[in-house]
């Protein structure tokens, strides 16, 4: 495995509401090796935005990061003062929040809101932030003639280009994209994701992709980090996360979506069920109400299994993990749960 630049250990958040605690993540650990692009995958409500904008500190106002750390070059970015992290900020980690095309000022042109990231934070003249610009366009192919366009007068498509010209400004070595294709076509989808893996292999970036489609992570990722109600349920390389899935959540996910690349792909199955409600969620896995494969041991908090160097499966019966997967690929697994 190429070396862990970004390492994240036992991470903890929660956000305060009235008098209760939600604990969106709740213990992940999981590392990024430089180069590569990473999938952080799950479904609505199991703490990817969470885990995302914690590791850049963006968190929302009742949010707290309660525990673990998240070392990156050498600092644990949980702990450093602000002023510190601050400074990291575009410059060596960017974030593309989700949503990020309707996040665009509909007032000022899309020249002044490059501007102002690569002169106020990159320290540009104006002349070197015109020419940066232009750059910039080039690179996520968009005219540099639109530049002095408003976001308006974009397409959804054009607005998350220009949405990831502004994550590249200032060369970070780390891209944190949250969904950023999810509310696009499928024709679309894929030109942004050709792009940014052609970006991230030219620029040699490490990108982190939050997605609650695995479609998309089978696409373009070469590593996958799954979660599930806060916690991570399994990661890897593609090769042993997702086409030999150990956790029954990912098989389940495996079945549930349909492939990106428009091949047939046979049935989808959704997982029945919803997951637990993060404010008091159930003792033992967290996964067992909806999966086919628990037993009563399951009641009891999963270990962390390596079934591979660098595999870590959060599930009491990962070592059974070939015959089950034989079991999740038929409908009637799921279909019995029902
Ligand atoms: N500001 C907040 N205050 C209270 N609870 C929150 C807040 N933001 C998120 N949560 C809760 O934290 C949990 C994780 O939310 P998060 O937004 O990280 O999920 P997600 O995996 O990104 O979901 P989605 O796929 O819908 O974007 C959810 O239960 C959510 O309701
Ligand atoms: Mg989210």
């Amino acid at each position: 495995m190429t070396e862990a630049f970004l390492s994240v250990r036992n991470l903890r958040v929660s956000y305060q509401v009235g008098r209760n605690f939600v604990h969106a993540v709740d213990g992940a650990s999981f590392d990024i090796p430089k180069g590569s692009i990473t999938g952080l995958v799950g479904e609505s409500g199991c703490g990817k935005t969470t885990v995302a904008r914690a590791l850049t500190r963006v968190i929302a106002d009742n949010a707290t990061i309660s525990g673990g750390q998240i070392l990156f070059n050498g600092k644990d970015l949980a702990r450093i003062p602000e002023k510190e992290m601050n400074a990291l900020r575009w410059r060596d980690i960017a974030f593309i929040p989700q949503s990020a095309m309707n996040s665009l000022d509909p007032v000022y042109t899309v020249e002044y809101q490059l501007g102002e990231v690569l002169r106020r934070r990159g320290g540009m003249s104006r002349a070197q932030a015109r020419k940066r610009s232009e750059e910039l366009f080039d690179m996520v192919g968009i005219d540099p003639g639109r530049l002095t366009d408003y976001p308006h007068q974009f397409s959804g498509g054009m607005r998350q280009r220009v949405a990831i010209a502004l994550a590249l400004a200032l060369d970070p070595k780390l891209i944190i994209a949250d969904e950023p294709v999810t509310a696009l076509d499928v024709i679309v989808q894929r030109q942004i994701l050709d792009q940014l893996k052609e970006l991230q292999t030219r620029l040699g970036l490490s990108v982190i992709l939050v997605t609650h489609d695995i479609s998309v992570v089978a696409y373009i990722c070469d590593r996958t980090v799954v979660m599930y109600a806060g916690k991570v349920a399994e990661s890897g390389s593609m090769q042993a996360a997702l086409t030999a899935p150990s956790h029954p959540y990912t098989m389940g996910l495996r079945n549930a979506f349909p492939d990106l690349q428009g091949a047939a792909s046979g049935v989808l199955t959704p997982i029945e069920g919803a997951p637990p409600n993060l404010a008091n969620p159930p003792t033992g896995c967290r996964f067992k109400p909806r999966c086919p494969f628990a037993l009563d041991l399951c009641g009891s908090e999963p270990p962390v299994v390596d079934v591979a160097p660098g595999h870590p499966v959060l599930c009491h019966r990962a070592s059974e993990s070939a015959a089950l997967r034989i079991e999740a690929a038929k409908t009637e697994t799921w279909m019995a749960r029902a």
